[in-house]
């Protein structure tokens, strides 16, 4: 890679940030392209989020991507929201554009490009999804855009399901706790079961959130946690002969799409998948 005066710089705001995946995906996207430009990780603390954003927009930064624990919380130092972060209520990609900063969610495009790979009429669906943090978030907004004919969303903590469901008004969507007979009588009743909760990431690897004997073969059983590649769920799926959708495409689609922010070019998914797949060790 070659650094020269004009470099544009990108990169990953968030804390901690262990293990990511997201410059190999765009450093290859990048170089693929032969634009001038490099993705770096700024792991940043909690008290010195302001400062950080402050000095992107002051080294002209031209872009960076937003994770866990500062979706929500970089939005008040925002200077505009795009209609996807105004519908999530987070935001996952900043794009710098004369010293305004834009915030976009593409959580959003991400969750529902692998669906709409399968050609489902969506509007059909049944849909439960476990987990009300900031995945569940984009997942649930994807598809009432989407105008599912029924959302299950099942919670540890009930009250939070609430809190988060209220935001939407939406006739069709429902909250239960969770618990096996909950769950049981939802996935009776579906089509889709999105995992949005960490359960199954590694190192907790032989855990997943549903019990095997609650799925069947007339599922699409979609895994948000992509390490590893292949999650307890998402065996457990396939031997019962569902569907399955693994979390590393939602993660290839979402920076696919920040990237095509940054650049205004197609991005070189091939490429990207490439790095995505050398970087969570499939072959
Ligand atoms: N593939 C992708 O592109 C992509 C994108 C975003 C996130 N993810 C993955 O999605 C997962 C969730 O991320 P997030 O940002 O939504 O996290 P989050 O905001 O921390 O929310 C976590 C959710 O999981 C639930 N939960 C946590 N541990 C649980 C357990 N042991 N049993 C049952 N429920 C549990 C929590 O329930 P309570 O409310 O009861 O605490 C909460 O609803 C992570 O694994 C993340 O890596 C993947």
């Amino acid at each position: 890679m070659k650094i020269s005066r004009s470099t544009r710089l990108y990169g990953l705001l968030g804390y901690p940030l262990k293990h990511t995946a997201s410059p190999s995906m765009h450093n290859a996207a990048f170089e693929a392209l032969g634009l001038d430009a490099v993705y770096l990780v700024f792991e940043v603390e909690s008290n010195m989020l302001e400062d950080a954003v402050r000095g992107f927009r002051a080294l002209g930064v031209r872009g960076f991507n937003v994770t866990i624990p500062y979706k929500e919380r970089i939005i008040p130092l925002l200077n505009r929201l795009a209609s996807s972060a105004e519908e999530v209520g987070a935001v996952n990609t900043v794009h710098i554009v004369e010293g305004l900063l834009i915030g976009y969610n593409t959580d959003l495009e991400g969750f529902i490009t692998p669906l709409k790979e399968l050609n489902l009429k969506l509007q059909e669906l049944r849909a439960v999804i476990i987990g009300a943090g900031g995945a569940a978030k984009a997942c649930i907004r994807a598809l009432i855009n989407e105008k599912c004919r029924a959302i299950t969303l099942v919670n540890r903590s009930k009250e939070r399901a609430l809190n988060l469901a209220q935001q939407y008004k939406y006739p069709n969507l429902k909250v239960i706790a969770l618990s096996e007979n909950n769950l049981k009588e939802a996935l009776n009743q579906a089509d889709l079961v999105v995992n949005a909760t960490p359960v199954g990431m590694y190192p907790n690897v032989d855990e997943s959130i549903i019990p095997k004997h609650l799925l069947r073969s007339d599922m699409i059983v979609y895994d948000l946690v992509y390490r590893p590649v292949h999650t307890q769920l998402i065996k457990d799926a396939i031997d019962v002969g569902a569907t399955t959708i693994l979390g590393y495409k939602m993660l290839l689609e979402q920076a696919a799409q920040s990237f095509r922010i940054w650049t205004g070019f197609e991005p070189p998914r091939k490429i990207m998948l490439e790095a995505l797949k050398r970087e969570l060790g499939v072959v």
